[in-house]
């Protein structure tokens, strides 16, 4: 749900409606057109939310296409609003009459308002209906001043500046559509006059439909005092229709939500490739680098650096931490963690502070401890790592048989050596080794070094006698020529001597189990 300040002052109406019962035609969509998002919240939840904050007695949302998408998404995100049902579309003023039809006898100030209106803010309804108590008027229509208003209605004033009525677009005569003050479709109605007024309108016009508008002239004739208050921020009214608009507003909202992030102390390098959702928090002296995008409840921590090229959804990331071109959902990253480049985070992984997950390592449901690292190359599935284990590169957790998941646990300050695999179920004790290349099947204690390899066996003279007259045989020769040439000389026999040396490497060596990321004291 996108956020609102708390407002104690903001008015309390009676009811709000929403119309949201619209075939929506022109998305071209098997998805209710109220379901699309805008910076990562449906159209629908902003008018919802600012329906909510208005402290209205009852929120109403008329529904008719798609109605069980709506509904259902409706009962997730906001379960204290009520549907209606319109089953037939005859028009905003039969809508409204079904959403009132619901209470007999209700008294106060009906807000009426539609479901793909996502810019419209709740400082607009609740300054509308302050405006409408100001004037004292029976009706008060939010209107704004376009450069094009082809398809609107326009708003018709009376000599003294009241409103006289709204002309449709397409029941409008050629001086009145020369108007540029259109109707937003946004009101507040005294509830009577609705009443009243919906009794009286009939389906008398070029569409045959029942128009709301004509409650606005009928009150006017009957004396009742209608105002218009005019909007300046044309974004506000406007609806989405078609994926154009959707991409066009979507990117508006995205521009405002970057400009109040930027005001509040975050450097964003590059608006135009960063989008980030209604419902994400950041920090103080967040940097957000080229081509991040941040979505759903991510929070980023004061002085974190996120992108380039990263996609966090539903992602903590601790103050300090860096997440270079990563992928991550539903996971946690520690205060001064570094994450990426080439990074995955599946849902469950959380990340120590001052913890690595690095390049080209995947993790799910994985749990790192402070200072635990797995810096290059390896898959960490359900495992508990405790803090500052070293995973080596290559560490693959093998956590799944085929039918069946199983945990990992690795203890603290453990060193588990490159290209090895941990077949879960499996626990490394704290302060344990495992050689590099090991497969791992059962439990290693606390302080033990376990090696599951083939011994090294080397075969002097293969190449010259299995491939000769090959250029691996020719500069095998050359090498062993050099050698005896080292010999004769007299030369330094210890480096003479190094190549021989780690042919005869025991499975003991730890040499060859080591990471290349060494932990400095
Ligand atoms: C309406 C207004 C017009 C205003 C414009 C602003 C009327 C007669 N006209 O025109 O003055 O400038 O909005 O966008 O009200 N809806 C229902 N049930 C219905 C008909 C509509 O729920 O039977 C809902 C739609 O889903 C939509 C909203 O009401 O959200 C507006 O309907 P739409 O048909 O778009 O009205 P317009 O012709 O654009
Ligand atoms: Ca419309």
């Amino acid at each position: 749900m996108p956020e609102y300040a708390d407002e104690p002052s903001s008015p309390s109406v009676a009811a709000v409606v929403i119309l949201a019962a619209g075939e929506g035609k022109r998305m071209r969509s098997s998805r209710s057109k109220l379901l699309h998002e805008i910076a990562g919240h449906s159209m629908l939840s902003y008018a919802v939310t600012a329906a909510t904050t208005l402290r209205a007695e009852h929120v109403v949302v008329v529904v008719g296409h798609l109605r069980d998408q709506v509904e259902a998404h409706l009962a997730e995100i906001a379960p204290h609003v009520t549907t209606v049902v319109q089953a037939e579309q005859r028009g905003t003023g039969h809508a409204v009459q079904v959403a009132l039809d619901q209470f007999a006898d209700l008294t106060g100030e009906v807000v009426v308002t539609y479901g793909d209106v996502p810019m419209l803010t709740s400082d607009t309804l609740a300054d509308l209906v302050s405006e409408h108590r100001r004037q004292e008027a029976a009706i008060t229509v939010l209107t704004a001043r376009v450069e094009d208003p082809t398809g609107y209605g326009r708003i018709v004033h009376t000599e003294d500046g009241a409103v006289a009525g709204i002309v449709e677009h397409k029941d409008a005569d050629d001086a009145q559509r020369l108007i540029t003050e259109i109707n937003s479709g946004i009101y507040v109605f005294a509830a009577e006059t609705l009443r009243r007024g919906l009794a009286e309108i009939t389906p008398a016009n070029s569409q045959g439909e029942l128009y709301l508008t004509d409650v606005l002239g009928a009150a006017g004739r009957a004396g009742q005092r209608v105002s218009a208050y005019e909007v300046a921020d044309l974004w506000q009214t406007e609806g989405v229709n078609d994926r154009v608009q959707l991409a066009r507003m979507n990117a508006e909202m995205n521009r405002r939500i970057l400009l109040r992030w930027m005001r509040a102390g975050v450097t964003v390098v590059d608006p135009g490739s960063t989008w980030v959702h209604a419902s994400v928090d950041l920090g103080a002296d967040v940097t957000l680098l080229p081509g991040t995008s941040l979505e759903g409840a991510t929070s980023v921590g004061a002085g974190a650096t996120i992108g380039p090229d990263t996609t966090l959804v539903d992602v903590e990331v601790g103050p300090g931490a860096t997440v270079v071109r990563t992928h991550g959902s539903l996971s946690v990253i520690g205060a001064d963690a570094s994450v990426g480049p080439y990074a995955y985070l599946r849902p469950g992984t959380t990340l120590g502070e001052r913890g690595k997950i690095g390049t080209f390592v995947e993790t799910k449901n994985a749990q790192l401890g402070a200072g635990a690292k797995a810096p290059h190359l390896a898959y960490v599935g359900d495992a508990v790592i405790a803090d500052g284990a070293n995973i080596g590169a290559g560490v693959i957790f093998a956590n799944y048989d085929g039918q069946h998941k199983y945990s990992t646990t690795v203890g603290a300050y453990s060193f588990v050596g490159s290209d090895s695999v941990l077949v879960a179920p499996v626990q490394i004790g704290d302060g344990a080794y495992v050689a590099a290349g090991s497969t791992i099947t059962a439990d290693v204690a606390a302080g033990e070094l376990a090696v599951s390899r083939g011994r090294q066996r080397n075969i002097p003279g293969w190449v010259a006698r299995k491939r000769p007259d090959t250029r691996s045989a020719r500069a095998a020769a050359a090498a062993l020529d050099d050698r005896s040439v080292g010999e004769a000389t007299g030369q330094d026999q210890e480096t003479v001597a190094a190549p021989l040396r780690q042919q005869v490497v025991t499975e003991l060596d730890l040499s060859a189990a080591a990471s290349p990321e060494r932990e400095t004291p």
